[in-house]
């Protein structure tokens, strides 16, 4: 069957963006030129703290909407109460950077502004997304967490505020989390939103859970400045932890040698060679219920690694002895317990199904991610993927889902998805 998944979840989605009295302000500018450039119409409201960090007139240009920030501006009166008919149209409210103020005003109940009134007015259906950001000693007071607690039992989205240096010039937690992790967050809830219940109650079976994800490819030594390696970027496998962070998970990512940044708040591993890819793994593995191997291992390395730099003059030409790398999955598949094992594998388009079906048996996987390096939105270094999705149901038998090209961030949900259903 082809699933038919939205390629662009923000697309015409209306996103109440709160600001508050916080330093962050300034990088909810970002945020808000983001989600426009993404296709959202964006409603900023400001607290009468936050305009002296940022403008009405830097969000309303940024938005191409009006700010609002009075609750009784006139201009803003003509349908009726007007904070009652934005939050009953809108698909998703944020406040980044909310403020330790605002938190407790939230969770208190205390509407004494536009903004706090429109996150009170909220339907339950409409996922409010708070991102504290503060110093670390307001963070950590004791009223601060108890506000926290009681936003998220009574169902809103609490963005952990990220560890780093602090505009104070301190050390510690209470960073707004960076914009890639915000448009996560954001992504995520509107996806969670436009699915039926019953999806979403699967897909949020994430939540909680430990998760060891490996992406990228592995760099093979062939002498101290030279390596064997392949294309592989880490997109496919960052996006995975990315989208597990935002639903909630506790992932353990263990990367090989990458050029991508991940800010959100897990565990990583670096790693050069497939070696050392096996070993990290499977100090990881039994801490996890769920393990997807998302990196390109390489398949051969050099027998011999030569020990400083192998000179072009001494011969016309340079033989390599290869030899078989270790297999990471099938070793993964060997020390299985209870774990959830996820493979991928990437195939040509002729022989995709029958090798991804050896390889999900042989392997001891429950589930395999089927993509193609002979099609155009597949495969490696790309923002596309185009994944089939193979599940064990026995030894003759098995679930198939194929998926039409998607950005990977939505392949990583959808991925997600399909595993949630093995828990
Ligand atoms: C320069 C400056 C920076 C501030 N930064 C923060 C901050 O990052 N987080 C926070 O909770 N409060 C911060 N405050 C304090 C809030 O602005 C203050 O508590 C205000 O009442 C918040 O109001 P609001 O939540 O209605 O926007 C800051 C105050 C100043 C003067």
């Amino acid at each position: 069957m082809v699933q038919n998944t939205r390629k662009n979840v923000f697309e015409g989605k209306k996103i109440v963006v709160g600001i508050t009295g916080s330093i962050a302000a300034y990088k909810s500018l970002f945020l808000i030129r983001e989600l426009v450039r993404k296709g959202a119409e964006v409603f900023p409201v400001l607290t009468p703290s936050a305009t002296n960090f940022v403008t009405e007139l830097a969000t309303s240009n940024l938005s191409r909407n009006s700010t609002i920030v009075d609750m009784f501006d006139k201009s803003y009166q003509s349908k009726g109460a007007w904070h009652i008919d934005l939050v009953h149209q809108c698909d998703l409210m944020i406040i980044a950077p909310c403020s330790a103020a605002t938190l407790g005003k939230i969770a208190n109940g205390i509407c004494d502004n536009a903004l706090v009134t429109l996150a009170i007015a909220l339907p339950r259906n409409v996922p409010l997304l708070i991102a504290p950001a503060m110093d670390t000693s307001m963070w950590e007071n004791t009223a601060t967490q108890r506000n926290a607690k009681t936003l998220l039992e009574q169902g809103a989205v609490i963005i952990p505020p990220a560890k780093g240096e602090l505009s104070s010039g301190l050390y510690g937690e209470g960073r707004l989390p960076e914009l890639p992790v915000l448009l996560d967050y954001i992504q995520t809830y509107l996806y969670l939103a436009e699915i039926s219940t019953e999806r979403k109650a699967n897909l949020l079976k994430i939540k909680g859970k430990n998760i060891l994800i490996s992406a990228g490819p592995t760099q093979e030594k062939i002498d101290d400045v030279r390596f064997i390696s392949n294309f592989s970027s880490g997109k496919m496998g960052y996006a995975i932890a990315s989208s597990a962070c935002s639903l909630g998970g506790n992932v353990t990512l263990v990367s090989g040698p990458s050029c991508l940044t991940i800010e959100h708040n897990l565990k990583l591993v670096k790693v050069v060679s497939s070696n050392e890819m096996l070993q990290a793994l499977k100090d990881e593995f039994l801490e996890n219920q769920i393990v997807i191997m998302s990196s390109a291992v390489a398949d051969f390395t050099p027998k011999i690694k030569s020990s400083g730099k192998i000179k072009k003059e001494k011969s016309e030409e340079l033989v390599l002895n290869l030899i078989k790398t270790p297999d990471i999955l099938s070793e993964l598949g060997r020390i299985k317990k209870n774990q959830v094992l996820v493979g991928f594998a990437l195939e040509e388009s002729s022989e995709g199904l029958f090798n991804a079906w050896k390889k999900l048996k042989q392997k001891n996987c429950d589930l395999i991610v089927l993509n193609y390096f002979d099609r155009e939105q597949s495969g490696f270094a790309g923002d596309f993927n185009t994944i089939t999705v193979l599940k064990f149901k026995s030894e003759n038998e098995m679930n198939i889902n194929y998926y039409e090209p998607m950005e990977k961030s939505l392949c990583a949900m959808a991925i997600l998805e399909e595993i949630a259903e093995l828990l």
